[in-house]
């Protein structure tokens, strides 16, 4: 019998809804396939700042660390909105990326049939999209130096950011890519700005130079303006997408529209060794935070996620996805994914939906 230690980062606004959803969700499946969870809550973002004055505690790190994954909801809030950059939530989030090492980060964005009709875009156009995000997570432009606000010699302020990246941060992210590309459909689209970026020039020259190794994968590569654009315009031509930080984060939700709503759309953040974070790709919804209205399937999947890629049972991770299909096939649609006919819900009721599922498994 295993005993899996997780740490539960609930942060702001919907993320403590949508965690004790996903976390009642694993603690039946837990019990379903026998396997032991000990949870740890930890504070980071708006919550850590009001409790502690940081956005990450060393004491959350380091928790994070003993762990064997990391389950995260979502940070940040009008609350904190005014703060300097370096005492945001947001900044929370980059510190526990980056303190963990997690370069990668997977969104998948998979149309479920069942939500066709909740996509802003044309049936045929999203029916049958299924999309891998590779996004970098620790380099780029969130990371670069210098950085900074700072004074000009006529007394102006400056505002400044670098976008950097050295051959081997690219190299490791490429490779994940290509491996990630290999398990799909074996085609890998890279997006850069090469065209005006010397940064991007050297991410197109290395990710060519690693081709040669994944000779059976079809590379291809994209500007970023054009790559958004194809995006909504004919999304099936995708199957794995690679690309930097700060490109990666627009994308991905970009990509997410496909699917109908960015409540839906889970992530796994990974790094070389040590626990990985899964997190939702939406953040903390201040709009309808504490209403009951918060979609917490993104939460759910990412469960599923850290079940399939850090806790290596994947038979608990198709329980979880089988019952998020089955209350969608049984109509339930929180308001970010309601459509005509269909039975609006909130996010306890969904949450309570996906229990009933799980109890009751329909195939
Ligand atoms: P957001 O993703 O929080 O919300 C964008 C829109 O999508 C909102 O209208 C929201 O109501 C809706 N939405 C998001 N998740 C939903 C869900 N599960 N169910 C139903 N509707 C959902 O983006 P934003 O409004 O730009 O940012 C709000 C705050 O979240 C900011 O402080 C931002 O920095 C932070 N943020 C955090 C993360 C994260 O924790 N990973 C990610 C993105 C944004
Ligand atoms: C995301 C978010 C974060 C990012 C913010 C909140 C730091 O938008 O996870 O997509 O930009 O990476
Ligand atoms: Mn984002």
């Amino acid at each position: 019998q295993q005993q899996y230690r997780i740490t539960l980062l609930p942060g702001d606004g919907i993320g403590p809804e949508i965690m004790a959803v996903a976390v009642d969700v694993l603690k039946l499946v837990g019990q379903q396939l026998n396997l032991h969870f000990e949870f740890q809550t930890a504070l980071v973002g708006g919550a850590a700042i009001d409790a502690t004055g940081e956005p990450l505690p060393a004491a959350t790190l380091e928790t994070c660390r003993q762990s064997d994954a990391v389950l995260l909801a979502a940070i940040g809030g009008w609350k904190w909105d005014s703060l300097p950059s370096h005492q945001r939530p947001e900044r929370g989030l980059l510190g526990l990326r980056s303190g963990l090492g997690l370069f990668a980060n997977l969104r998948p964005a998979k149309i479920l049939p069942q939500l066709i009709d909740a996509s802003t875009l044309k049936r045929e156009v999203v029916e049958g999209v299924d999309i891998m995000v590779v996004r970098e997570l620790t380099g780029g432009i969130y990371f670069g130096q210098p950085k900074g606000i700072f004074a000009t010699e006529t007394g102006e302020k400056r505002g400044v950011n670098t976008m950097a990246y050295t051959e081997s941060e690219i190299d490791r992210i490429g490779r994940v890519a290509f491996e990630t590309a290999r398990k799909r459909g074996g085609k890998l689209c890279s997006v850069d700005k090469a065209n005006v970026l010397e940064v991007s020039q050297l991410w197109r020259d290395r990710i060519i130079q690693l081709a040669s190794e994944y000779q059976d994968i079809e590379l291809t590569h994209l500007y970023v303006d054009n790559a958004a654009m194809q995006l909504v315009r004919a999304p099936k031509q995708f199957d794995t997408i690679v690309t930097g930080n700060l490109f990666g984060d627009i994308l991905s939700d970009a990509a997410a529209m496909l699917t109908g709503s960015i409540g839906m759309l889970p992530s796994a953040s990974l790094g070389a060794n040590g626990p990985g974070v899964f997190e939702p790709v939406h953040g903390s919804a201040p709009d309808i935070a504490g209403q009951d209205k918060a979609n917490p399937i993104a939460q759910v999947l990412s469960v599923a996620m850290m079940l399939r890629y850090a806790l290596d049972r994947p038979e608990a991770a198709d329980r979880i996805e089988r019952a998020v299909l089955q209350v969608l096939d049984n109509g339930y649609r929180t308001g970010d994914i309601m459509s005509n006919g269909m039975t609006l819900v909130g996010c306890r009721a969904m949450g309570d939906a996906l229990l009933q599922a799980l109890e009751n498994p329909q195939s």
